[in-house]
């Protein structure tokens, strides 16, 4: 059935207000007896647990999703993961073994570059897994599983609901996998997906809160550029922010992993830049907030993304988009909420589009 704004402004604003059901329809029933249900995926656990590196492959705002994805099927079932960009996938060396398995992320499934990656590598013996959010898409008739996000139509041409829902999808695997590969037990898998199931309400606190993203928005309505930091899978949250910033309110926001900050980016802090700092409570907090520091002596404003009761983080920031507490790595999930209705608020700010931004297609059909 065809989307209508149904009383919203913008399609934008509807979708970002749609993840917290979304969320709740993906995770309904995939906590099982023992462990979690996933027939989609088509393989025994015998299968699961002979799987040695997987390949990630997606464009845009799916790519993400996949570093989100690699974090955690690293962290909880301890398999090596790759994430390609699949315009760059395909025209690299693949080293693919016996038991790779392939996971292609696409809102769409119909994105052209994605898809020849999918095909390049079920050509070299690979399983190939779709997480997508449209029936009988190609990338669903052409993979050996899919798992869908059922998120609902996805109209505006920068992806939000798509993209909560698609790192949901991408727990869900990696749980799975963490269960087949005897890495967590069902107990520990379960206490995971209690928190997951935490997203949903965590989100729409995090609506109530929109008035901070709107306090930042003077920052960097007329901002030429603005850089975002964040590390581990904040570094992720911020490179999403920025795309989101840079896709509809056109402002150059270059995301950088907070670290690597001192190596180049740096340069471009003098008084006044906007610094937006991803930094939940998590195991690198510290090292975030000396970056925070660092930036606030050379001049500039700071944005910060952080923990309900951060007040370290609060006396440094001029603005702070709170985020409840959470599990360190399903917070993603949550804090780019606030990004997401901040590119926005700066968008209409500008008096722009934010559902057909120039130059951009919502799927890219050609490679
Ligand atoms: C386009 C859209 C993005 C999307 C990307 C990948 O660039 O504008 O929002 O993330 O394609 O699309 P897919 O459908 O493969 O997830």
């Amino acid at each position: 059935s065809a989307a209508t704004l149904g009383g919203y402004s913008d399609f934008m604003s509807k979708e970002i207000a749609e993840q917290p059901e979304a969320i709740e329809r993906l995770l309904k029933g995939r906590l099982g007896e023992h462990g979690i249900e996933m027939d989609e995926l088509d393989m025994t656990d015998e299968d699961l647990a002979r799987i040695d590196r997987i390949y990630i492959v997606a464009c845009g705002t799916s790519y993400h999703v996949g570093l989100i994805a690699k974090t955690m099927i690293e962290h909880w079932a301890k398999v090596f993961v790759s994430v390609e960009y699949a315009s760059e996938f395909n025209y690299s060396d693949v080293l693919v073994t016996d038991h790779t398995l392939c996971v292609i992320v696409t809102q769409s499934g119909e994105t052209a570059d994605t898809l020849s990656a999918a095909r390049r590598l079920k050509g070299m013996g690979c399983k190939v897994f779709a997480i997508t959010n449209v029936l009988g898409s190609s990338a669903a008739r052409e993979s050996d599983g899919t798992l869908y996000i059922q998120a609902g139509p996805e109209v505006a041409v920068a992806s939000t609901k798509a993209y909560t829902a698609q790192m949901v999808a991408g727990a869900l695997l990696a749980l799975r996998l963490a269960l087949a590969c005897g890495q967590m037990t069902r107990a520990e898998v379960e206490k995971v997906f209690r928190e997951l199931e935490k997203v949903p309400d965590a989100i729409r606190e995090v609506f109530r809160r929109s008035w901070q993203d709107k306090q930042a928005v003077p920052l960097f309505r007329d901002a030429q550029s603005a850089l975002y930091l964040g590390r581990g899978t904040s570094s992720t949250t911020a490179y999403e922010g920025a795309l989101k910033m840079k896709e509809i309110a056109y402002v150059h926001a270059e995301a950088y992993p907070a670290g690597e900050m001192k190596h180049g980016p740096i340069a471009l802090i003098q008084p006044g830049f906007p610094v937006l700092a991803v930094v939940p409570a998590d195991h690198v907090h510290d090292k975030t907030v000396s970056n925070i520091m660092e930036s606030k002596a050379r001049g500039a404003r700071i944005v910060a993304v952080a923990t309900d009761g951060d007040e370290q983080v609060a006396n440094l920031a001029d603005h702070v988009l709170w985020v409840p507490q959470m599990d360190e790595y399903v917070v993603p999930i949550v804090a780019v909420v606030h990004l997401q209705m901040l590119a926005r608020y700066v968008a209409l700010a500008k008096g722009l589009d934010v559902d057909k931004p120039r130059n951009l297609a919502k799927s890219v059909t050609v490679e």
